[in-house]
């Protein structure tokens, strides 16, 4: 019903423990088996279309090892052991196949690929997915042309799907595909067309010639040409011919760098024998051919047990819950905890301690519950109690509140709860913010524990003896912390706002106010129509710098800062000609002449903004070394590229991208 109570990776890896289990006992494979049925049969209300070519299923790889053996194997087949056979990888679209029948050019049937003998006429509803042609092009047609390709529906379909879904009340999906999946098995075709569905086609069915001088080219890349020839959607940006093991598992890894930016989910490459002829000769298992394997990426969601919920401590004194959870194996790293995101989210989830859930990590991003597998076991002992947020603090025990309008509870014990000390120190010393080489989170804790050090201002006192008086702590780091700590004194007034640790107030708004205002007394005497009048400063940052800086804690935190000795360089202050003023910029890579950090540095010094991800308002990407997949979306979009003397043209003003041909 297109609604799963499982991952396709739980459900893959239970399969396959099932498939095993037969092998070694075959006593015990029952004809109810679910390793007995291929696929899923018609749903009620759709009639029954039988495939003339059966849609096969493919089997799986899991690493590069069972890549390899499918390679060796194929090798050994067409007895080719030495040579490389070259074969199609093309990205495994995540969505559901289906079948496109066209007699004379006409497209007259469509069909879901059901148990891959028998699927559902679903014609009605492929009919509304704009991108199938109703009629290919060209004169003179085959009498029978069927293609086989993926419905799916991109991360923005989805988003709007689910938006509508939640506004109106009901429930959401739980991935795109099943949105697909549900989509195109509407009975209504009109509710079809509301999901935005769109195909890509790989492959073929029945082909009959007819009076047409047509005849299906010789290999599976000139297959993809031709049917795009034909006006079908093919999705040549991921699609590459590979010869031999190597390119393949190249190509596996540069896909897989590049699935977080693609706008739609795939779940793995599919490594097809190019040759047709080697193909024929291979032939098919039941379930699969031999020519053809999907190479899976690591699952994005995996099922496991939920130990625990504990309440982390933020900088601003927010209660996250965070998720014990016993190790799994998902989107490519081991995950014991992950984010709950706060109480509305338990709640709304209904999450428990002791429920199997779903762990979910896409690209970079943290891990997070996604959702509790519904019990499936007749549970006798029931379900633990729902999780309660705790009155106070679980480090300093001061009372916990829940701000009006607001989703996240907040400890209220400031800069007396030894948490929002830890996280503010460690905030103050980041990289981005001053930059104190050395002060690790260990070293902070440590500091924090002792009593040492309760502020950020109190770092600028600590002595080499007090640190290496530290357990497990080296007076040769002691003296090189105390160095650092000294060196930072001399920052930017961007820095020192970031690292000061205001609500709402980011590198790039700290940058903005340092710009705008030139100094910190300034900064502190502005009140919230001066500071709503900075650019990128709205109403409740505004406010939250009001209120930081009235804080007679805050103002004694800022003079014991000056009296230590903290000061900005006059560099910072020189204005620059706003040369970039409306432009925005990604950097990405190494950079040879400079760090990232100072490249953007002097971008901002000259009006422009940087952000981190490139979209069709970029103004240009300034690759380094080792460009990933930033490269590859800015080429995509045709956003002009530049390298390290790109960039030194665009500083010294003698590149200017508005030109015509400036970036040849
Ligand atoms: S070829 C005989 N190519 O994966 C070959 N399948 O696990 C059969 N899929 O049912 C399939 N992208 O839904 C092929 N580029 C691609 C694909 C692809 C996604 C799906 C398709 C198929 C399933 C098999």
């Amino acid at each position: 019903m297109d609604d799963p109570v499982l991952p396709d990776a739980e459900y893959d890896r239970l399969f396959r423990e099932l498939q095993d289990l037969e092998q070694a006992h075959p006593e015990l494979l029952t004809d109810d088996s679910p390793t007995q049925r291929i696929g899923g049969a018609p749903l009620d209300g759709f009639e029954a279309v039988t495939h003339a070519v059966p849609m096969l299923s493919l089997s799986n790889a899991f690493d590069d090892q069972e890549l390899a053996d499918f390679d060796r194997q194929v090798r050994e087949r067409l007895e080719c052991d030495d040579g490389a056979v070259t074969y199609v990888a093309e990205a495994k679209l995540d969505g559901l196949a289906v079948s496109l029948r066209y007699e004379k050019g006409v497209f007259v049937q469509g069909a879901t690929r059901g148990d891959g003998t028998t699927g559902e006429n679903v014609t009605a509803n492929l009919r509304t997915i704009a991108a199938i042609p109703l009629r290919l092009r060209g004169s003179r047609s085959p009498d029978v042309l069927e293609v086989r390709g993926e419905v799916y529906m991109t991360h923005a379909s989805f988003e709007q799907v689910n938006s509508r879904l939640e506004a109106r009340g009901e429930k959401p999906f739980v991935n795109p595909r099943n949105a697909a999946a549900g989509g195109l098995r509407q009975l209504d075709p009109a509710k079809t067309a509301e999901r935005g569905l769109t195909i890509a086609i790989y492959g073929t069915g029945e082909f009959q010639p007819g009076s047409s001088d047509a005849h299906m080219p010789s290999s599976q890349y000139d297959t993809l040409k031709w049917l795009a020839d034909y006006g079908l959607p093919i999705a040549f940006d991921t699609t590459v011919r590979c010869v031999g093991l190597q390119a393949c598992i190249d190509t596996y890894n540069t896909l897989a760098e590049r699935r977080p930016s693609l706008g739609h989910d795939i779940d793995g490459i599919v490594y097809k024998v190019d040759d047709t002829r080697q193909q024929r000769e291979l032939g098919s298992r039941s379930r699969a051919p031999r020519w053809a394997i999907a190479r899976k990426f690591p699952a994005e969601e995996m099922v496991t047990t939920l130990l625990d919920i504990d309440f982390q401590v933020g900088r601003t004194g927010a209660l996250t819950p965070v998720a014990r959870l016993d190790p799994v194996f998902v989107g490519g790293v081991t995950v014991t905890n992950a984010t709950l995101h706060n109480m509305d989210e338990i709640e709304r989830k209904d999450i428990r301690v002791g429920d199997q859930v779903v762990v979910r990590r896409a690209g970079d991003v943290i891990p997070e519950v996604a959702r509790v597998v519904p019990s499936t076991s007749a549970n006798t002992s029931g379900r633990a109690e729902k999780p309660v947020l705790p009155s106070r603090c679980p480090v300093c025990g001061s009372p916990v509140v829940t701000p009006e309008g607001e989703v996240k509870a907040r400890c209220t014990g400031g800069m007396s709860c030894a948490a929002q000390q830890r996280e503010r120190i460690r905030h103050f010393a980041h990289r981005r913010a001053m930059d104190i080489e050395g002060l690790g989170d260990k070293v902070v804790e440590q500091l924090v524990e002792a009593g040492h050090v309760s502020s950020f201002a109190d770092l600028f006192t600590l002595d080499v003896e007090t640190l290496a008086a530290l357990p497990r702590y080296a007076e040769k780091s002691a003296r090189n912390l105390v160095a650092a700590i000294q060196a930072s004194r001399s920052t930017t007034l961007a820095r020192l706002l970031f690292a000061l640790g205001i609500r709402e107030i980011g590198e790039s708004a700290g940058q903005s106010l340092a710009n705008h205002f030139g100094s910190l007394d300034a900064v502190m005497s502005a009140d919230r129509d001066a500071l709503v009048a900075v650019e990128d400063i709205g109403p409740i940052a505004a406010q939250s710098v009001v209120d930081w800086f009235a804080d007679a804690n805050n103002r004694q935190l800022i003079e014991a800062l000056l009296a230590a000795g903290v000061h900005f360089s006059e560099r910072e202050i020189e204005t620059l000609e706003p040369s970039l003023a409306g432009m925005t910029f990604v950097l990405t890579g190494t950079l040879a002449d400079m760090t990232r950090d100072e490249a953007k540095e002097q971008l901002q010094k000259r009006g422009a903004k940087v952000t981190g991800s490139v979209s069709k308002k970029t103004s240009a990407l300034i690759a380094g070394e080792a460009a990933g997949s930033k490269l590859t979306k800015a080429e995509a979009l045709g956003i002009p590229v530049l390298d390290d003397d790109g960039l030194a043209a665009l500083l010294d003003g003698t590149l200017d991208l508005a030109a015509p041909d400036s970036t040849k």
